[in-house]
Formats: structure tokens, C-alpha cells, sequence
């Protein structure tokens, strides 16, 4: 792969966004050392460093509900060396989809030898593994583990944790395209050697997305919840730093990677607003606006990447818009709840949301449900918790 070193970068206190980086070629032929790379804005990185890091690497792919071609299309996409998490929260009953996807999976893993871990969110025996690590908000009434995307990378992640991984990225399972899917895995290697910090972030900034606009095909360049949600968070970091900016295009970045002390060290929000409460979570905590984080992580900083893809990000479109309202309300909500909001800017928020009639007259944004950092689980108690199961001893072979 050769890629755009970062040109821009906006700093609040231990926090580092990069602008956003372009990639110049998929493959760039055999490198030999860093030396011709020193002073150039455009650098190789060799397919060999790429690969040690996906060999540390756990991939998460989220599903619920996915036609299975897409999901084996996605496993195909993602590079050998990866350990793959595949967390479902799909039906078991009148249908038992989970037992169908887990049969493909398992087929795949054979023809492959890929490293594939399959996982249910509301299998019992994850909720008495959260309870026995010291986790109950992720618990529900029914004692199982609570429905949502987020609540499944949660899961996913604490399971990367137990194979000892170093890193950890998110892949949709309803992409069209293996081929971008292994790009994406790319782009997380490459943004992830590049990191000079251990806590780091590497968010997928897709080239397009295919529509078919009066029949033909139209590339659309910017996401419709993604440059409100981007609009706002760039407002709130110039309030901050009292310049304009635009550096962040990436605040609803379903793919995204990074290391596992960093997963471990965020807060996060339930459902679709997962990835831009990290944004808010990293103002937070490492912005120093507020009281301030571990002494290690201020030593450090740290690095947010966003890079673009050159693949069109194609995913499943039958689900139509009907969220696209629910993910702005759901993402401007976690905006609206940080302490770091000022007022003006919550007055914004809310006129933008009643002009797309989100909110009512009288309404105020929804409070958003926020789940306590990772790193107080016992991995400990967790894993002798699971220790029967069969993805447990999945994840260690
Ligand atoms: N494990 C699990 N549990 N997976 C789920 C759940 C759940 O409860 N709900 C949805 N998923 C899976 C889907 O199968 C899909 O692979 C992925 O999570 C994303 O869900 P979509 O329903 O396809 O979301 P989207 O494409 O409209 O939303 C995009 O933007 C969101 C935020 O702006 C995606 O990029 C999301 O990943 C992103 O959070
Ligand atoms: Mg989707």
C-alpha cells in the first residue's frame, strides 16, 4: 500500500486528530526498507509489516440478520492472518439464523484454515462471564446480555482481550464488496504502524456510496447522518481551539480499528451512536477541557487516523433510510449529553433536530446510554467463567 502522510492535524491537549489521508496505491510492489521513504508525503508500507500487524489483530464482524452470502463475502475480504469475531444477535427462533450462520462459518473455517470465532451476544454464558468479570451494565431484565451493535463489539472486544490480541477493528457484515472489506483491514495495518502513541485510532472514510439516482448510477461522496454528526463535532472542536475547522469526516465511521489499550480505556454509547461517542469520549477524557486521565495516556496522547478508501463502500440498502433519522438523533444526542457541549451549540443541535422534525416542539434529545470502560473487567474471572464454552476454546486455538 502506498499512503498520504498525514498533511493537517488538530491538537487539544493529549488528543491528536489527523486530517484525512489518501491512499495512492492499493498495492505498492516489494519495499525494501524505510530509508527512500524519509521526508516524502507519500510513503510505502510494506506488505510484510502490514501482515504482523493483522497477525495481532482481531477483526469483528457484527451481525444480525444478514443474508449469508454477504457475511461469507466479508470473511473472504478479510486477510488470513486475522483472528475473526464474528458476533451475532441474529434470531433463534421461528428461525434459527444463528445456527445457520454458525454452520457456514464453521464450513468456511475448514475450506480455509482462517482463524474464525463464532459468538450469540445473548448466550447465557457470556452475561455469567460479564457478571463473574465484574460488568453488570451490559446486563439486561432478562439477565442476558443487552440487544445492539455496540453491546456485541463490547462483547467482541473482551473477547479479542482474552486472545491476547494487540488490536482490534469492525467490519459490517452487510458489505457487498470482499474487496473493500480487505482494504479496510489494510488501511487499519497501515494507520496502525504509522501510530507513534499506544493509544490510537484508525476510521475508515469511504470514497463513495453507489446509488441509482434517475437510473444511473450515482457515487455519492458524503453520508447523509455522517456530515451532521461530522458538522457539529468539527464545531465543537473549534470552539475549543477557537479556529474553524473541518478536520473530522469521519464521525459515524462503522470501520474502524485500534489498539487495545485504547478500547479498553473509552466509554461507550449504546446502539448506532457508538462511534461518535468516541469522539466525545476522547474530547472527555484526553482533551483536557476536564478534569484529566492517567498520567500514561497524557505521556502519550492520542492518535486519531482517517483514511480514504478507494473502494466504494457498497452495504445493504434494502434496510432503506428509515435510520438514517434515528442515527442523527442518536449521534447530535450523545453531542448534546457531553459536559464539554457549551450552550450555544446545544441550541443548534436542537433547532437542527426539530427543523428535521426529530424532536418535537417541547422535546429535549434523548439521553443517551453510556457504558463504563472495559478495562474494569476481570479478564480473570471472565475466562474461567467461559471457560467450557465452545467459542472460548475457539479463541484459543
Ligand atoms: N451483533 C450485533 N448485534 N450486530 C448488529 C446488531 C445487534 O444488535 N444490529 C445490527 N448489527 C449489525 C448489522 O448486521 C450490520 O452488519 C452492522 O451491525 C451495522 O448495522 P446496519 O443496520 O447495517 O447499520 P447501517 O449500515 O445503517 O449504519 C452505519 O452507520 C452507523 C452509525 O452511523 C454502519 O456503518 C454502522 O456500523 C454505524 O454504527
Ligand atoms: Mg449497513
Amino acid at each position: 500500500m502506498r499512503i498520504e502522510v498525514p498533511r493537517e492535524a488538530e491538537r487539544l491537549g493529549a488528543m491528536l486528530f489527523y486530517g484525512v489521508q489518501r491512499v495512492y496505491e492499493l498495492d505498492a510492489g516489494l519495499v525494501r526498507g524505510e530509508a527512500d521513504a524519509v521526508g516524502q508525503i507519500i510513503r510505502p508500507v510494506a506488505f510484510e509489516a502490514m501482515e504482523a500487524v493483522c497477525a495481532s489483530m482481531a477483526i469483528v464482524v457484527p451481525v444480525r440478520g444478514e443474508r449469508i452470502k454477504l457475511l461469507e463475502g466479508v470473511l473472504a475480504g478479510i486477510p488470513h492472518g486475522c483472528l475473526v469475531i464474528v458476533v451475532s444477535n441474529s434470531d433463534r427462533a421461528p428461525i434459527d439464523r444463528f445456527t445457520l450462520e454458525l454452520n457456514a462459518v464453521l464450513t468456511y473455517r475448514r475450506f480455509t484454515g482462517k482463524h474464525v470465532v463464532v459468538v450469540h451476544q445473548r448466550d447465557p454464558a457470556i452475561a455469567r462471564g460479564l457478571q463473574a468479570g465484574g460488568y453488570p451494565e451490559l446486563i439486561d431484565d432478562a439477565g442476558l446480555v443487552r440487544e445492539g451493535k455496540a453491546e456485541g463489539m463490547l462483547v467482541a472486544t473482551l473477547l479479542a482481550a482474552l486472545a491476547g490480541k494487540r488490536y482490534i477493528g469492525f467490519i459490517d457484515s452487510d458489505n457487498y464488496f470482499p474487496g473493500a472489506v480487505h482494504e479496510y483491514v489494510r488501511e487499519y495495518a497501515a494507520g496502525l504502524l504509522a501510530r507513534r502513541s499506544d493509544y490510537a485510532m484508525v476510521r475508515i472514510n469511504w470514497h463513495s456510496k453507489p446509488k441509482i439516482v434517475r437510473d444511473a448510477l450515482f457515487f455519492a461522496k458524503f453520508g447523509r447522518a455522517t456530515v451532521v454528526t461530522n458538522r457539529f463535532l468539527n464545531a465543537l472542536i473549534a470552539y475549543y481551539t477557537g479556529f474553524e475547522t473541518e478536520v473530522v469526516r469521519t464521525g459515524n465511521a462503522g470501520e474502524h480499528a485500534m489498539t487495545l489499550e485504547l478500547a479498553l480505556k473509552l466509554s461507550n454509547a449504546s446502539g448506532y451512536a457508538v462511534e461518535t461517542r468516541h469522539f466525545l469520549d476522547l474530547l472527555e477524557r484526553f482533551g483536557s477541557i476536564l478534569e484529566n486521565p492517567t498520567q500514561d495516556v497524557l505521556d502519550q496522547y492520542v492518535e486519531v487516523f482517517q483514511i480514504e478508501s478507494r473502494n466504494p463502500h457498497m452495504h445493504d440498502i434494502s434496510k432503506g433510510d428509515r435510520h438514517i433519522g434515528a442515527m442523527v438523533l442518536a449521534s447530535l444526542a450523545v453531542i448534546h449529553a457531553s459536559p464539554i457541549c457549551p450552550a450555544e451549540l446545544r441550541e443548534e443541535l436542537v433547532a437542527e433536530l426539530r427543523r428535521r422534525r426529530l424532536l418535537g416542539k417541547d422535546e429535549a434529545p434523548p439521553v443517551p446510554t453510556l457504558y463504563p470502560p472495559l478495562e474494569r473487567v476481570s479478564l480473570a474471572a471472565l475466562a474461567e467463567a467461559i471457560a467450557d464454552e465452545p467459542f472460548a476454546a475457539a479463541l484459543r486455538s
